[in-house]
């Protein structure tokens, strides 16, 4: 543990960092071809990503917002002042400032597997908000989830916004909820923001931005690929490639070759035929009752939820049971 500040705290639980080069060498080697979405995120995949939150497309953060401001009294009844409240992949903690002073909590605790970020995010909300308790977790919270030592008791809530559990599959959102229910404990809480289902050209546009800075970012995983793994994947010979599929209740990012091509990547050499795809990312959206179900089969309740008024996405508090 180390001492950020008066009430700010650090404790490194030294995730293990999942091998860039095993997993693209093992997803390439797969049919269809595949990465993890998680590797999107180096310096300039982090860059692009929040360069996607300012497009007009992409409607999520411009609603979310909105509901966290409009709703935070709401969500304050609910949880209660003097909570511990928890938030996992926490990232900048740019959303959780909307709720601190109506939510009162007794401390909060940030979880991010950057811990230079995690410290830096976390230095800087407690200039903003000195009365507040911060213990950060630098941790994987995809593989664990530790609420440090010394945090005080009280009751627990976590804090998930920005739709994230949409890059899970629904199996795997139940799982992961069912982490979330074993921290929190009977009687804890989940606020959580969910995109929903709507129409198929609505969620279209909002991965195919007419900037092109979603393509960038699904291209620049070549980049780095090249970059971080010795490759010599010529990036104008692929293409982004998004769709809604009806289904499967998802958006799927692929990468698509544009013509027969061989490529090497740290010695190893890997074909690719006109038009083979690699699947890059899912986006899950559900309806109400899907999320609300899924939530349900993982011990959760549902207690209230808030929608903006085209039903394009949705807040959900629920309590562990
Ligand atoms: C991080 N996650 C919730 C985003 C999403 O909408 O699934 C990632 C993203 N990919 C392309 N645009 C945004």
């Amino acid at each position: 543990m180390s001492v950020l500040g008066k009430k700010v705290s650090f404790h490194d639980f030294q995730p293990e960092l999942e091998s860039f080069r095993e997993a693209v060498l093992e997803g390439l080697a797969r049919k269809p071809k595949q990465i993890p979405p998680k590797f999107f995120y180096d310096k300039t995949g982090s860059k692009l990503f929040e360069a996607i939150l300012e497009q007009p497309e992409y409607y999520i953060p411009g609603i979310e917002r909105e509901l966290l401001q409009t709703h935070a009294d709401e969500f304050a009844e609910l949880i209660e002042p003097g909570a511990i409240l928890i938030e996992p992949g926490s990232g900048s903690c740019e959303k959780v400032q909307l709720l601190l002073e109506q939510l009162l909590p007794a401390a909060y605790v940030p979880m991010d597997i950057s811990g230079d970020f995690l410290q830096q995010s976390a230095c800087d909300l407690g200039q903003q908000f000195p009365w507040l308790r911060i213990y950060a977790a630098c941790l994987d919270f995809t593989r664990q989830m530790i609420v440090p030592k010394d945090v005080p008791a009280g009751r627990r809530v976590v804090f998930i916004p920005g739709s994230s559990l949409g890059n899970f599959d629904p199996l795997e959102v139940q799982h992961f909820l069912g982490g979330v229910h074993r921290l929190v404990g009977k009687g804890g809480g989940l606020l959580v923001g969910v995109d929903r289902k709507k129409a198929t050209a609505v969620l279209n546009a909002a991965y195919n931005d007419a900037a092109g800075v979603t393509a960038a970012f699904n291209l620049n995983l070549l980049e780095r690929i090249n970059n971080e793994l010795d490759g010599n994947i010529r990036r104008d010979k692929f293409r982004h490639y998004a769709y809604y599929n009806d289904q499967m209740g998802r958006i799927e990012m692929h990468l698509i070759s544009l013509e027969d091509q061989q490529v090497t990547i740290s010695g190893q050499d890997f074909r690719f035929t006109e038009a083979e795809c690699i699947h890059t990312e899912n986006s899950y959206k559900y309806s109400p009752d899907e999320f609300i179900n899924l939530a349900n089969a993982s011990g959760f309740r549902h207690q209230k939820s808030w929608s903006d008024t085209h039903h394009f996405f949705s807040i959900y508090f629920l309590e562990a049971c």
